[in-house]
C-alpha cells in the first residue's frame, strides 16, 4: 500500500461502504422500501461522483448480501429489476466518465440476465483508470474467505503453501489494495459480513445518516475524520519510537 494514504492528512486510496437505511428513509416518508432503494442507487452515483473528485481510486459497495435473500421476495427481485435498469440507464455515462466497474460475489445464485449484465459493464469499462467501483453483489467476508481456500485447494497448493499471501492473492478483491476506509452509514454499529478479511487494518467510520441522504458533505466529512487518524498497522505510535529529546 501507498505511504500517501495512510499517513495523517491524506486521502484513503480505497473506501468501502456499507450503504444502510434505505428502508428507514422510505418508511420515514411513508413510501414502499423499493422507493427507498431506488435513491440509494443516485445516492451511489453522487458519492461515486465526489469520491472520484476527491482523489479516492477504489471505491468498495455492498450492494446485496449473501443474507439478503432472506428478505421478502417482492423486495429481493425488485432490487434485482433496479439493478438491471440501473446498468442499462447509466453504463454508458459511467464508463465516459473514466469509471470501471467490477462486481464480486458468488454469481452462481444471480439470474443470468443479470450476470450477463454485470459482465457487459465490466467489459465495456475495462479500460478506464479514473476510480474503480467495486460492487460487492450476492458477497458475503465468509464466503469470500471460504472461496479462496477452496481456490488454493484446487490450484494444488500443499498446507505449508498456504499462507496469508496465498489466500490474499485469491479473495475476490484481489487486485485493490485492502481498504483503507470503511463507512457505514444508517447508525448500525456492524460490520455484517463484509470485506472481513479485507478490513483487518482499515479505519472505520460510523454515520447516522441514512443512506439516501449521504452527499459529498457526508463524504467530505468522512475523509476529513479519516486525515485525523493515525494508523499503526499494529506498530507504535512515531512518537513513542525515539525518547524525547534524543
Ligand atoms: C440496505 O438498506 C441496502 C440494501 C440492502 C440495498 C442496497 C442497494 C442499493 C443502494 C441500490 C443500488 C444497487 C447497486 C447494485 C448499485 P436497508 O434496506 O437494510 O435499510 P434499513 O436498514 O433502513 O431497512
Amino acid at each position: 500500500m501507498a505511504a500517501d494514504c495512510t499517513e495523517p492528512g491524506c486521502v484513503p486510496r480505497h473506501v468501502a461502504i456499507v450503504m444502510d437505511g434505505n428502508g428507514r428513509w422510505a418508511r420515514q416518508r411513508f413510501l414502499p422500501r423499493f422507493v427507498g432503494h431506488e435513491q440509494g442507487m443516485q445516492t451511489l452515483l453522487r458519492v461515486l461522483d465526489a469520491c472520484a473528485g476527491r482523489g479516492v481510486r477504489y471505491l468498495t459497495v455492498f450492494a446485496f448480501s449473501s443474507e439478503n435473500w432472506k428478505r421478502p421476495e417482492e423486495e429481493v427481485s425488485g432490487i434485482m429489476g433496479l439493478v438491471l435498469a440501473g446498468v442499462a440507464k447509466y453504463l454508458r455515462k459511467l464508463a465516459s466518465e473514466g469509471v470501471r466497474i467490477r462486481v464480486v460475489g458468488d454469481r452462481a445464485g444471480i439470474a443470468p440476465k443479470l450476470r450477463a449484465a454485470w459482465d457487459e459493464a465490466e467489459r465495456s469499462t475495462v479500460h478506464n483508470t479514473r476510480i474503480e467501483l467495486t460492487v460487492a453483489f450476492n458477497y458475503g467476508g465468509r464466503w469470500d474467505i471460504v472461496q479462496a481456500c477452496r481456490q488454493a485447494v484446487a490450484d494444488g497448493l500443499a498446507p505449508e503453501q498456504i499462507d496469508e499471501a496465498a489466500l490474499a492473492a485469491r479473495m475476490a478483491l484481489a487486485f485493490a489494495p485492502d481498504p483503507d476506509l470503511f463507512i457505514r452509514t444508517g447508525g448500525e454499529l456492524r460490520v455484517s459480513n463484509f470485506l472481513l478479511w479485507q478490513t483487518a487494518y482499515a479505519e472505520f467510520y460510523f454515520s447516522d445518516c441514512l443512506w439516501p441522504d449521504f452527499g459529498s458533505a457526508e463524504v467530505d466529512a468522512a475523509l476529513a475524520a479519516y486525515a485525523q487518524r493515525e494508523r499503526r498497522f499494529g506498530g507504535v505510535r512515531p512518537a513513542s519510537v525515539a525518547p524525547q529529546g534524543a
